[in-house]
């Protein structure tokens, strides 16, 4: 049963969206938790596991077979069964009624657009391309090459990379922009299931919130953001605090 105070404050975040012009989410690691993608930081995290050097740029190009064996075991083999959850779904469904403008996702799951969602900014890149590292060709990132690693260009035989950004690469120009746009323009930020740890990612919300978008949180516990710069902090798992907003609509 939740508390009246629980009622309380997701009445005021389904206003605000309500009445909100522009509306964008920002979502990290832990709206894909429910799905079954251990997140990066805390409990059960990647990093508590396994080294993050594996994702240097350098160490990917001086040692590419054994920073492969971990991308496909971490970001393919685990991944591959990872289904949208009901957070992914409710802001697919937010978008389709016009509640929700954007999503700003630091995840490289694709398990927004798998729920359904249109726009999608993809922060930190993606694990569905491979691209040459030598001649820039572009390939899906299927089976036929993450069998024989490290995958090779048909064309030139060059190291395939994944389209995810790794420690030390740039962010791709175009998701830097749109998420700069976003931060300009927004009336109401939602951000769901990120600690706001990492840089330069983190510093949109905080964007946002200087040009005055009122921030909505949705975690399981407080990060960076919740005691400096939210002003509705939902505290609880991400696809019952979704259901519970998206619920607010369907019955009004
Ligand atoms: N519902 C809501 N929030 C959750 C849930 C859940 N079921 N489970 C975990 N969380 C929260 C955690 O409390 C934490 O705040 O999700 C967040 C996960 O934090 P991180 O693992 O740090 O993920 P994120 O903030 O997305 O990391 C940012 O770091 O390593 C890089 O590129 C990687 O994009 C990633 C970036």
């Amino acid at each position: 049963m939740r508390s009246q105070e629980v009622n309380n404050k997701l009445t005021q975040a389904a206003e605000l969206i309500k009445d909100s012009k522009h509306t964008t989410a920002f979502t990290g690691a832990g709206i894909s938790v429910e799905s079954g993608i251990p997140p990066f930081r805390g409990e059960n995290g990647l990093w508590s596991k396994f080294d993050p050097i594996f994702l240097d740029l350098g160490y990917f190009f001086k040692h590419p077979d054994e920073s492969w064996q971990l991308i496909k075991k971490i970001f393919y083999d685990s991944f591959a069964q990872a289904e949208p959850n009901a957070a992914h779904y409710a802001l697919a469904q937010l978008e389709q009624r016009g509640l929700l403008q954007a999503i700003i996702t630091q995840n490289i799951d694709n398990l927004h657009q798998r729920a359904g969602s249109k726009n999608v900014i993809e922060y930190h890149g993606t694990t569905q391309t491979l691209t040459c590292t030598h001649c820039g060709r572009r390939y899906q990132a299927s089976t036929k090459f993450l069998n024989d690693l490290p995958p090779k260009c048909e064309s030139c035989s060059g190291l395939l990379k994944p389209d995810f950004v790794f420690f030390g690469e740039a962010i791709p120009e175009l998701a830097q922009s749109r998420s700069l746009q976003e931060a300009e323009i927004a009336d109401v930020f939602i951000l769901i299931g990120t600690t706001g740890e990492v840089q330069p990612a983190s510093m949109i919300p905080i964007i946002a919130k200087k040009n005055h978008a009122k921030i909505i949180e949705i975690n399981v516990e407080k990060s960076n953001y919740t005691d400096s710069i939210t002003d509705i902090f939902l505290n609880g798992k991400a696809t019952e605090i979704m259901r519970n907003l998206l619920a607010i609509y369907l019955t009004n």
